[in-house]
């Protein structure tokens, strides 16, 4: 915690460099407003000093306002006004796009998408606002008080039992008959893709996969040592078929990744009989499907959409989701259902990560078996319907002549095409300066494209979020007018 070695500079007094190490400690945030800080007699013995020099160290962090004493109790951070600071502008790293690559600009929109200084006007994360926080709380609570043993073991793979029938239960709305061994409970629906295409693909091979395509998948394939082959997608068909087999004909191709509904970025929608012709054309070849499935449960309409998996024959269909749309993100909770693969994903399982945490496990199979998800999922259809529409008419009344954008039937996410020279990056740079974020169009392409498109997100719609997305509107006129 302390570093004793940074005390012993003779020329200066030692409390005064007790008292800046413990200060540097407060301005990092390792000790907060309000909490304390460690006691004269800790700090002695860990500085190796006096009592009486950590006395003197105190009353010159007081002096500063900096802690302050509480009798009978010790010494504590004084809390400080917040100071106005230029939300973004401090780093100033983040406005030089010359410099950045692609894989360094994804790294910093998914950091911006945990900036609560930031207007988060792009990230694909549900709102806590509309998430059952409390209930999966007492929820988790309760299960930790009723299952304390299996709580704190490994939930070896395939994962937690109950778990697994629970979502063996609803994977039928999504048309998949499965038994509870033929799921893999993964840590989020990544860890699943992340475990299907090890399972499928050796390095150097290459992945068919939509475009434009979900950028954290993009650089998943391209860390993996694999390519991707980006077939062209709409937002009424999802990935194009003819293309597919064009590309399967000229390219030796390992598998092929596709969200099947609601996708991401284009909130595209497969219908059912273009998922039979995807699984058939695959299976015919030998080629596994790995189909990610995150926002079926976020469809506006009243059913549930199906899933290409609901036409496998041959196992050769990974299925992949989780909770982090529509429940908890933070859980980790998610899930392949594998067919022929499942043997080999639950040995990479072993091998790489042992176990998902048990605690969310048993808690989300608690919360599915008693928590009311089908009545929490109407709700949040709503309201995303309905922030998606509002969303769309503010960018359609705020963004320069000729941009265009999505009208998805499920999800959150919005894909704005906005005119040819109106630069997507220079427009992330100059949002972020005015403590707004968005998702830049090129994230979404290993090749350079979209560079005039950008991804929002309707997670959320209030009056500032409205006022941000005019802002952005501004902004892209600025960058067309000059
Ligand atoms: C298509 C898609 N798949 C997977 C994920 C992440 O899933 P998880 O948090 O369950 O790992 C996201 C999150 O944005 C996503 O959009």
């Amino acid at each position: 915690m302390v570093n004793a070695e940074k005390i012993g500079d003779s020329r200066r007094p030692l409390y005064e460099q007790v008292a800046d190490e413990i200060a540097g400690l407060i301005e990092q945030g390792t000790f907060r407003s309000g909490e304390r800080v460690p006691s004269i007699r800790q700090l002695s013995r860990r500085f190796d000093v006096s009592i009486n020099t950590v006395m003197q160290a105190y009353t010159l962090l007081e002096d500063r306002r900096l802690i302050e004493a509480r009798p009978q109790s010790g010494y504590y951070v004084r809390s400080r006004v917040p100071e106005i600071r230029e939300p973004v502008l401090v780093n100033r790293a983040v406005i030089r796009p010359a410099e950045v690559t692609i894989s360094d600009l994804c790294q910093q929109v998914m950091r911006n998408m945990m900036n609560r200084e930031l207007l988060p006007l792009g990230s694909a994360i549900p709102h806590m606002q509309h998430l059952p926080v409390d209930r999966l709380n007492r929820i988790m609570a309760s299960e930790l008080r009723r299952c304390r043993e299996q709580s704190l073991t490994y939930q070896m793979p395939p994962g937690y039992e109950r778990l697994r029938v629970q979502i063996a239960r609803r994977a039928i709305m999504a048309g998949i008959s499965a038994s509870p061994g033929e799921v893999l409970v993964t840590s989020g629906c990544v860890e699943a893709v992340l475990l299907a295409l090890r399972a499928t693909c050796r390095t150097g091979d290459t992945i068919a996969v939509e475009s434009p395509f979900y950028f954290n998948f993009l650089q998943m394939i391209a860390e993996l040592g694999l390519k991707a082959l980006e077939i062209p997608s709409t937002p009424r068909e999802g990935i194009s078929i003819e293309a597919l087999r064009y590309a399967i004909e000229h390219n030796r191709i390992s598998a092929c990744l596709v969200i099947s509904n609601f996708g991401n970025p284009l909130g595209s929608l497969m219908p059912d009989g273009r998922k039979r012709e995807l699984v058939e054309l695959l299976a015919g070849r030998g080629i596994p499907l790995i189909e990610d499935d995150i926002y079926g449960d976020l469809s506006f309409g009243k059913e549930r959409p199906g899933s290409a998996k609901s036409f496998d024959r041959s196992g050769m269909v990974i299925y992949c989701s989780s909770f982090s749309k529509t429940l908890a993100p933070g859980y980790r909770v998610g899930w392949a259902i594998a067919g022929r693969y499942q043997a080999e994903m639950e040995r990479l399982k072993m091998m790489m990560n042992v176990a998902t945490a048990a605690p969310t496990q048993l808690a989300m199979a608690e919360f599915l078996a008693t928590g009311g998800y089908d009545h929490h999922l109407r709700a949040i259809r709503r309201i995303h319907a309905r922030n998606i529409s509002q969303m769309a008419d503010a960018v359609a009344g705020s963004f320069p002549a000729g941009t265009r954008m999505t009208r998805p039937e499920g999800g959150f996410i919005l894909w704005v095409e906005m005119p040819e020279g109106c630069d997507a990056i220079s427009l992330y740079h100059q949002a972020l300066a005015r403590g707004i974020s968005i998702v830049p169009g090129p994230l979404f392409s290993l090749s350079g494209k979209y560079r005039n498109h950008i991804r929002l997100s309707a997670s959320l719609w209030d009056e500032r979020v409205e006022q941000g997305v005019r802002k952005l509107g501004e902004l892209a006129h600025g960058l067309i007018h000059g």
